[in-house]
């Protein structure tokens, strides 16, 4: 796990350098601490947004808790998420944005799995989610935000910093996400830590 997390930290600080096109791997994610954080007021009192970042590198702790608290799988069992969706279609699809590529969450798998090399973070932060929807109608759009607020709402409670974001170049995200006809990303996160 340790060579794991350096070797990210190490293609990120060598993409950066010299923007380098990278072979990406599959990342396998922790499982979530669900102990870690502030209470859910305090999170509500301390939830801002934050448009500059530190250029440190996100953990793996962070970045696999920010997954799963974004929608991840919640209860084994039904294989339902910590966002609820409309008619539960679970449409959200998280991307997850980096300097060295872009990776789609997969939280049967609890991996990130790799999609296309090659940085297109709207916002440059340490990540960058982006929040896709096969579902174009206002059904989509609210069930991104739902996962928006979970995403606002961990950053919020374990320090970290994001903002969500309505802008972004959609046809180019469309064609490095790989996306098909119907799907629309709605929102985009960048997270990172505060500078
Ligand atoms: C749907 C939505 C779209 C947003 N789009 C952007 C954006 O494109 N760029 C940006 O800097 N902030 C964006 N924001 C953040 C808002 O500007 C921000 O929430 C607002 O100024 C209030 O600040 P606060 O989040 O710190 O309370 C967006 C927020 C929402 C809810």
């Amino acid at each position: 796990m340790k060579n794991l997390l350096l070797s990210i930290t190490v293609c990120g600080i060598i993409a950066c350098g010299c923007a380098q096109a990278k072979e990406l791997k599959t990342i396998q994610l922790n499982d979530p601490d669900t102990q870690r954080g502030d209470a859910v007021m305090t999170a509500l009192k301390n939830r801002k947004s934050t448009r500059e970042f530190s250029t440190k590198e996100l953990s793996l702790k962070d970045l696999s808790d920010l997954c799963w608290a974004a929608n991840g799988i919640n209860r084994p069992e039904s294989g339902k998420r910590t966002a609820p969706s409309a008619m539960n279609k679970q449409d959200i699809k998280v991307y997850v944005c980096t300097a060295d590529g872009s990776y789609l969450y997969n939280p049967q798998k609890n991996t990130l799995e790799p999609v296309s090399s090659g940085d297109v973070r709207p916002l440059k932060a340490p990540v960058c989610l982006i929040l896709v929807s096969d579902t174009s109608s206002d059904w989509g759009a609210m069930d991104a935000g739902i996962v928006s607020q979970n995403i606002s709402l961990f950053c919020a409670g374990t320090g970290m910093a994001t903002v969500p974001r309505g802008s972004m170049d959609k046809a180019a995200l469309k064609k490095a996400l790989k996306l098909t006809g119907d799907q629309t990303p709605f929102l985009n996160h960048p997270v990172g830590y505060f500078k």
